[in-house]
Parts: C-alpha cells; sequence; structure tokens
C-alpha cells in the first residue's frame, strides 16, 4: 500500500507579535529546557510537572507503569480532581463564571459562590445514597449548574456521563445503558434558536417503560420555570439542596479512578464510552492550559464548545478552573438572534481568549462575513480552532476579521481519547501557516507510519498518524469493552503505538498537516490522497461555503470523487452543471487532474455530526447507491439525507 500523497500548497508564514511573545507564558529557553528534560527523562519530566500543577493529598510513588495497551499514571497518589478545581482558588475574590443566556441575561459567579453551590450539591446527591464510583449521567445545556453537576460528580468520586442536550431520547438510552448510570440530572427546558426544547421530556422518553432499569433517581434544575411531568422518582434540584450551607469533604480519590466516561461524538460506529482517569487527565488539562491558551489571571477564556463534548471538559470545566481561571459560557446558538451574536459578546464581556471550531467559523463567514467589522474586537488577545482541519480560507478570514491580525491562532489537533492537546502551536513562540497543527507539545511523541507501522521519513508523504509513547491524559479504555478499546486503537501496529485514526504528513519544517481520518482516504488511479486537500482546494473558491469529498467505483480510475458541495447564500444560483464544470477545473488548477471531482452535487447543507464534523461516511453510501448504513443516531440534520439522495 502506498503512501498518501499531498498536492497543496500552502506556505503563508506568520509570526506572534511583539507584545505577544513579551509576556507569553513561555519563552523560546523555557520550551527547550521542557522539552530537553523530556528527552533526557520521560519520567522525570512527567514528576517535575505533576508535583508541581497538582495538589495532593497524598504523593505518587511512581510515574508511568504498565504496558501498552494499559497504562497507569501517578500510582499510590490520591487527590480530589474538583478540591483542585476549586477549593484551590477560594478567598481570593476571583471571577470563575459569567454565564450569557440567549436571550441575553447575564450573570457571574465567583469562585467562592461556586465553592458553596458545589458543596450544597454534593451534599444532595450524597443524601440521596450516591456512592464513589456510582455513574450519573448529565443531560444539560451550558450553564453553570451542569458545571456545578460535574464538579460535585468529581466531589464525591461519583463518574460523570455528560450527554450532549442535542441528542434523541434514544441515544441518551443507549448511553444511560451503556454505563448502567442510576441518577439523570437535567432541566425542565432550555433555549435554543429561541425555541424552547423540553429536556425533560425527551429524559422522560429516554427512560420510560422500564427501559433504563439502572435509573433510580431523576433529578431536574428549574432552568426556565416550564411546566413538567413529574414523575415518582423525579427530584427537583432545588428541593433537595440543604436549608442551610453544608461543607462536603472530597473524597480521597486515587489517581487511576475514573473521573468520567464521555461518549465519542461518532463519525463512524457506535459511540464508544471513552474513560478518563483523574489524575492524569487533570494533569494534562492543566498544563494545555498554561502552555497553549497561555492562560493569565486577568484572562477572560471563551470556549464555545457545549459541556457535552470533551473541548467543553477539558477547557470550559476542569483545564480553566484547575488554573483558577475566568471562563465565560453562552447557552445559546452562534446565529441568534443573527450570526453576530459571538462578536457581541466578546465586545460586551471583553473576551480576550477564544476558542472555537472550524464549522462554526466556516458558518459564520457564510452567514455574515462583514458582520465582525460592526464590533471592536480588541480585547482578544490569543484564537483557537479545535475538532477538525481548518481550511486556509476560514483561518485567514479568523486571522483578519476576528483577530485584527494580531492574535496567534492555536489549531489545535486532539480527541476526546486524548484528553487534551496533543499537537498545537505555543503561541509565543511557534510560526503558523494556515491548516497545520503545527507540532507536538513538549511530552508527546508523534510518528507517522505505513499500512506496516514503519515510519515514513520522506517529507510530505502521508500516512497513519500514531502516538508512540503514553501520556497521563491518554483514555483508559472504552466502558466495559476492553476487545474494541485494543481492536480500535493498538491491534493494528501489534500495541506498538497509540493509533489516532487519522492521516497526516509531515512537511519540511516539520510541521503536521492532518489528511483526513484513515477511512476516508480515496483511492484515484493508484494514488491515495486525502479528503482534506481537496476539499480545502474547493472551498477555497470564492462561491463556495462547504465542500465534502468521497470516492465511489470507478471503471476505469479504481474509484472516482464525488464532490458535495454547499455554496454561500448570495450565491445559490450557481448550482448548475455549468458551473460544477467550472469547480471541476478549478481542482485541476489548484491540485490537478488527478483530484478532479468527477461529479459535483449542490445541497443546502451536509450531513454533520452534532459536534460539527461531516460524516463522510453516510456520503459515500449515497454516491455509491447504497442504502445508508451504520448508526446515524449521532447526525444533526437527518433531512438533508433526502435532499441528497434526490440530487442523484
Ligand atoms: C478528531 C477528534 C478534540 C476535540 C474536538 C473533537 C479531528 C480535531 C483537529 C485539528 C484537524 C482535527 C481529527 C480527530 N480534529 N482537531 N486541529 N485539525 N483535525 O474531538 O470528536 O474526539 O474528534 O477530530 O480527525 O481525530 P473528537
Amino acid at each position: 500500500m502506498k503512501n498518501i500523497e499531498s498536492k497543496l500548497v500552502e506556505s503563508r508564514k506568520y509570526k506572534p507579535d511583539d507584545k505577544f511573545i513579551a509576556s507569553s507564558n513561555l519563552s523560546p529557553t523555557d520550551l527547550k529546557k521542557l522539552n530537553n528534560l523530556y528527552k533526557e527523562d520521560p519520567d522525570n519530566f512527567w514528576s517535575i510537572l505533576g508535583h508541581k500543577e497538582i495538589k495532593w493529598i497524598k504523593n505518587f510513588k511512581s510515574i508511568c507503569t504498565g504496558d501498552a495497551p494499559f497504562y497507569e499514571w501517578f500510582r499510590d497518589g490520591k487527590l480530589n480532581v474538583s478540591e483542585n478545581c476549586i477549593d484551590r482558588h477560594i478567598n481570593k475574590n476571583k471571577n470563575a463564571i459569567i454565564h450569557i443566556t440567549e436571550d441575553n441575561k447575564k450573570q457571574i459567579i465567583t469562585y467562592d459562590n461556586l465553592y458553596t453551590l458545589v458543596n450544597n450539591f454534593s451534599y444532595s446527591l450524597k443524601n440521596i445514597g450516591l456512592k464513589k464510583g456510582d455513574r450519573v449521567i448529565i443531560y444539560m445545556p451550558t450553564i453553570p449548574e451542569s458545571i456545578i453537576a460535574m464538579q460535585s460528580c468529581a466531589r464525591l468520586g461519583l463518574i460523570h456521563s455528560v450527554v450532549f442536550a442535542g441528542f434523541s431520547s434514544e441515544s441518551l438510552r443507549n448511553r444511560i445503558n451503556d454505563c448502567s448510570a442510576k441518577v439523570v440530572i437535567t432541566v425542565d427546558a432550555f433555549m435554543r434558536n429561541g425555541n424552547i426544547i423540553q429536556a425533560k421530556d425527551i429524559v422522560d422518553k429516554a427512560i420510560e417503560d422500564e427501559n433504563c432499569p439502572t435509573i433510580k433517581k431523576c433529578i431536574i434544575y428549574k432552568n426556565l420555570g416550564k411546566k413538567i411531568d413529574l414523575k415518582d422518582n423525579d427530584l427537583w434540584w432545588h428541593e433537595i439542596l440543604p436549608s442551610e450551607s453544608k461543607i462536603v469533604d472530597p473524597e480521597i480519590m486515587a489517581s487511576e479512578d475514573p473521573l468520567f466516561i464521555l461518549y465519542t461524538s461518532g463519525s463512524t460506529g457506535k459511540p464508544k464510552g471513552i474513560v478518563h482517569s483523574s489524575a492524569g487527565y487533570l494533569l494534562n488539562c492543566i498544563i494545555t492550559n498554561k502552555w497553549v491558551f497561555d492562560i493569565k489571571d486577568d484572562d477572560i477564556f471563551w470556549c464555545t464548545a457545549d459541556i457535552g463534548w470533551i473541548t467543553g471538559h477539558s477547557y470550559v470545566v476542569y483545564g480553566p478552573l484547575a488554573t483558577g481561571s475566568t471562563i465565560l459560557i453562552y447557552d445559546g446558538a452562534p446565529t441568534f438572534p443573527k450570526p453576530d451574536r459571538f462578536w457581541d459578546i466578546i465586545e460586551k464581556n471583553n473576551v480576550s481568549i477564544f476558542y472555537t471550531a472550524p464549522t462554526a467559523i466556516r458558518t459564520l463567514m457564510k452567514l455574515g462575513e462583514n458582520l465582525p467589522d460592526n464590533y471592536n474586537l480588541r480585547s482578544l488577545r490569543l484564537l483557537g480552532t479545535v475538532g477538525e482541519p481548518i481550511n486556509p480560507k476560514a483561518w485567514i478570514w479568523y486571522q483578519v476579521k476576528i483577530g485584527n491580525k494580531k492574535c496567534p491562532i492555536v489549531d489545535t489537533w486532539w480527541q476526546t481519547e486524548t484528553g487534551a492537546n496533543i499537537i498545537a502551536p505555543i503561541p509565543g513562540i511557534t510560526h503558523t501557516t494556515p491548516g497545520t497543527c503545527t507540532k507536538p507539545l513538549p511530552g508527546i511523541e508523534i510518528g507517522i507510519v505505513d499500512e506496516e507501522g514503519n515510519d515514513i521519513t520522506e517529507i510530505n508523504q502521508g500516512g497513519n498518524l500514531v502516538i508512540k509513547n503514553p501520556w497521563p491524559s491518554m483514555l483508559r479504555g472504552i466502558w466495559d469493552d476492553e476487545e474494541r478499546y485494543i481492536d480500535t486503537y493498538w491491534k493494528k501496529f501489534n500495541n506498538r503505538f497509540y493509533i489516532t485514526g487519522d492521516t497526516a504528513r509531515k512537511d519540511e519544517n516539520g510541521n503536521i498537516w492532518i489528511m483526513g481520518r484513515s477511512d476516508d482516504v480515496v483511492n484515484i488511479s493508484g494514488h491515495r490522497l486525502g479528503t482534506m486537500e481537496i476539499e480545502s482546494a474547493i472551498v477555497s473558491h470564492e462561491y463556495v461555503a462547504e465542500a465534502a469529498v468521497v470516492s465511489y467505483k470507478h471503471e476505469i480510475k479504481g474509484e472516482a470523487i464525488h464532490a458535495f458541495v454547499t455554496l454561500k447564500n448570495s450565491f445559490k444560483n450557481y448550482n448548475n452543471t455549468e458551473f460544477s464544470i467550472q469547480l471541476r477545473d478549478w481542482v485541476k488548477e489548484k491540485i490537478g487532474s488527478i483530484a478532479k471531482p468527477d461529479r459535483v452535487s449542490f445541497s443546502d447543507s451536509l450531513p454533520k455530526t452534532r459536534s460539527g464534523k461531516i460524516m463522510r461516511r453516510l456520503l459515500r453510501n449515497i454516491a455509491r447507491g447504497e442504502d445508508i448504513s451504520g448508526d446515524t443516531s449521532t447526525l444533526e440534520n437527518e433531512n438533508i439525507l433526502v435532499q441528497l439522495k434526490n440530487i442523484l
């Protein structure tokens, strides 16, 4: 099997500006020291960081023990994650959470308030009989109470599993049953896009008719004050709180005790319950917050991810709180009431660090390319992206329109499974180029290997992206499915390294470029191409908002390319044969005839997971004239499949 070929050249370079460099958390000397320390003695590297960043109840005795694929970190160490996130920062008069609702109410919670709220809710959870190790489902929007619920679980050693509140009752039911949860915590209802979503009804439907036999109680936080159907096992959040404030001692947890289970967004098969540990997970969250997001005492950090995703866990809840930072959370749609909502919130609240996803950037660009011009975004000093490769067109727009050409952009590559950033720029040091997540962070060894697991040493030759060393925040397994854990992440290369499932190449400067998922590679006349570069070339056309590329069988070439394209609103009527010919020539010009799509089709949107990832698997089914196969429960916009099938 040949390597994956790279055809697209992008060489624009951006340096951090002097003002940013002068105050950044890491200097080039610091970075060199960290890298050398790791090279000389990885255990010592992690030991120093472990001691420095975490408040231990009892010190650990070893660093990393065990063999692939089962590692343990910081054995014999005892800690409590919630104590690290909250108790450490009280009595400093510092804001923890700035909360904005969709209908524009604002609430500020200090660390002292948060301490009281978490202790009281921990008391309630304990009172209803929950014990260390029990699983608790949190089915809530991104509001302070969901953070309080997560932190209370951590305080008591309960394993939480946050289920994104956009999931259906069936998806919720499957997750409840997969981890045998005892309690669901939810809200009466919440607002999204001006509509009221009755979350409690969805929970009722999930657990009705004894469908979830392990569930003992459902706790409901009165969020909008909507009428609900109160069942026998339902408890109002406000009714189970103690009448006077209580202090609940943090449970003494072992380093390896699971902190949470999080089901992956699942652009491929059935969702996997990814298990994360306590100490190791916390450590990588903390150091990446400091190194990559350059977090400081006076920053206001807004990570737009929903708490239902790993980004919401690591960069809304655990990382920023453990570093004692101030976070902003917005419980609403980015386009409500208009697609300038993000910019308005940044201006009004002096957000200084902003972290979002390429899908959001592309959407806001599609719906309001010049809307940011109406806002003063000068409080921003750092921008981040995560979730997908960011195409250069979107990167540049982000840099110019949002970052005013002065904010470094950190394109952070990582996964639910890795727990924290793995490949990312150090903002005061790294020179960036649109489309690359640059280099692995200190302590991480990345490899790009061929189908036999041999290193690909040639520049710009693509292969499987693997991680060669264990790291503290790596997943500890898939809940209740050891075999699937080994099969998915380790088996192909005999446990030699962690398999990310992504493909990537390394350029002449040592920068890593993600080329797409391994499953999505297309094979045209014997050339293996990643989907990312072809899609990026299509999207660089002025009329185009989004594109997804898949292959279908072709008699001569083996496989041919089908491009699914969404046009910008103002160019919608170009969805015709003539323009598709133009677009094919455009790709030929940008990449070469090898990548020229044989078929182009236009639609209003593309099938995506609820976290915004394009589900190429479904598009492949459509392009190949097959029935849609596999799990579609993570699909966000079911209707689009009908439109796409009719177009063909
Ligand atoms: C997959 C992981 C990690 C938080 C959000 C997604 C893709 C993620 C990047 C990036 C290119 C990226 C990869 C990865 N991905 N970040 N900066 N550049 N691709 O978490 O749902 O577990 O998805 O997202 O394909 O494997 P996730």
